[in-house]
């Protein structure tokens, strides 16, 4: 509106209005416009660029607009193109002429960067919490079940027995990378870019290192140019919010496995599953389902901002508006998913007596049997052929290997002795006695050391 259009004789064009404001979804940064714009009002009286009763009169007429807005009396107006013009306009609205001295020493480029680093700031700190909260649910439901075993699978295949409790610190350690990936975006994101003004510097005696004081910063940005145009924080949130929900989307699909009635491992708290409109008998996983279809919109919206940010000249171009939504979509995801994965993993029970029957009947102590020719003395790639030739034959017979008699094993090797019937699926998780392994006291002390080591991240 006139506020910065004055070169112009015309007003712009409805189409041009709707096509270009932000409003409809920058509105939500208006907590750190407001903080910003209170750290820069504050600075300014004290350098003298402003007087201290100027300062004070715009900090009190930001207030009273931010509760305006938490009121919802605030009137949101497109013609004003965004959440900066929106509430520069009602503070001049309010306290007159002198609201008009707020943007002395600032653009809205270094602006918008600013609140968008106060966003991802907070959305990184929601994210961590939220990261932690599963984590300890997961621990919580590997405690609980701390001596389900489980089929382990390659490829889908029945594969080497392993503890549920194993399997689930898996999501653990994944979810532990996650937080070191935010984490480290958290600390390039918290640097104070305002005093870059629109893209090289500004003309006044400011102070940065204060604003940054006043808003908690670690750091403040070094070269105007790419304060005004870095958006690296932005595809770094995204980034990591991508790796997140691939692994969330990991466990979702075995959950999805897992509920089936094929597998039957786990059953959902009805709280956390869907019916069918038409087969009255469904219980369906529409959470994980959802989990694991929202991922791709999240790698997507990684997608759009690095293609958006593709050859961008410097310094700030429009484009870069393009940024927000994404970034508040991928946020809402992630911080929804995280939440209602706690919920679900916190009220599943655990079909043990299914899981240990998904144990029998196949294969699964088939590289024990070869493990056990090597400790009396034959060749591992040996002993692993005298195995596969067992496990044909008893696959020819429809016998488990525990329903073959000594002298059917002695066909396939002499080392074969009596001791063979003592492999169990006790033995073989036992034996996995290495660190990272299966083996029960090994998952007992992983199971510590994550304890602890939320522990020590504190909450
Ligand atoms: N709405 C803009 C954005 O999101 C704010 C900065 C506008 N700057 C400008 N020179 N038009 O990027």
């Amino acid at each position: 509106m006139s506020h910065i259009r004055g070169r112009f004789k015309k007003k712009a064009d409805k189409t041009v209005n709707a096509y270009t404001t932000s409003v409809p979804f920058d509105w939500r940064l208006y907590p750190y416009d407001i903080a910003g714009s209170i750290a820069h009002a504050r600075m300014l009286a004290k350098q003298g660029i402003i007087p201290d009763k100027d300062a004070e009169t715009i900090v009190n007429g930001l207030t009273a607009i931010q509760r305006e807005i938490e009121q919802g009396e605030f009137q949101f107006n497109v013609e004003l193109e965004d959440i900066h013009m929106n509430i520069e306009a009602r503070l001049i609205e309010m306290i007159g002429e002198v609201g008009g001295k707020l943007h002395t020493a600032r653009s809205r480029n270094d602006q918008v960067a600013l609140d968008l680093r106060l966003f991802s700031r907070d959305a990184i700190t929601t994210t961590l919490a939220q990261l932690e909260e599963l984590q300890r649910v997961i621990i919580a439901l590997a405690e609980a079940n701390k001596a389900v075993v489980i089929p382990g699978y390659t490829h889908l295949q029945t594969a080497q027995p392993v503890l549920l409790a194993h399997h689930l610190l898996a999501y653990f350690e994944m979810l532990q990378r996650d937080s070191e990936r935010f984490l480290d975006c958290l600390a390039r994101t918290d640097v104070m870019p305002l005093g870059s003004g629109a893209l090289a510097g500004v003309a006044y005696d400011i102070d940065r290192e204060f604003v940054a004081k006043e808003l908690g910063f670690e750091e403040i940005s070094r070269n105007s140019l790419d304060a005004v145009s870095d958006r690296d924080f932005v595809l770094e949130y995204q980034a990591a919010a991508s790796f997140c929900m691939m692994h969330l989307s990991r466990l979702a699909e075995e959950i999805i496995l897992w509920s089936s009635a094929e597998f039957n491992f786990i059953e959902l708290d009805e709280a956390y599953a869907t019916g069918s409109s038409i087969m009255p008998q469904k219980k369906n996983p529409d959470v994980a389902e959802l989990a694991r279809g929202k991922t791709g919109r999240v790698y997507g919206n990684l997608m759009g901002l690095l293609t958006t940010m593709k050859a961008l000249p410097l310094a700030y171009n429009r484009d870069l508006q393009e940024d927000k939504e994404a970034l508040f979509d991928s946020v809402e995801i992630l911080l929804s998913t995280l939440e209602v994965f706690t919920g679900m993993l916190k009220t599943l029970k655990v079909n043990a007596e299914n899981a240990r029957q998904a144990l029998e009947g196949g294969y699964i102590l088939a590289t024990d049997l070869a493990d056990y020719l090597v400790k009396k003395g034959e060749a591992f790639r040996s002993a692993h052929e005298k195995v596969a030739k067992l496990v044909s034959y008893a696959i020819e017979k429809d016998k488990p290997l525990s329903k073959l008699t000594l002298a059917e094993y002695k066909k396939f090797s002499p080392l074969f002795e009596d001791d063979v019937f003592s492999i169990t699926v006790e033995s073989s998780l036992a034996a996995r006695d290495v660190s990272g392994g299966t083996a029960p006291k090994r998952v007992a002390k992983a199971l510590a050391a994550a304890k602890k080591s939320l522990g020590a991240k504190g909450g």
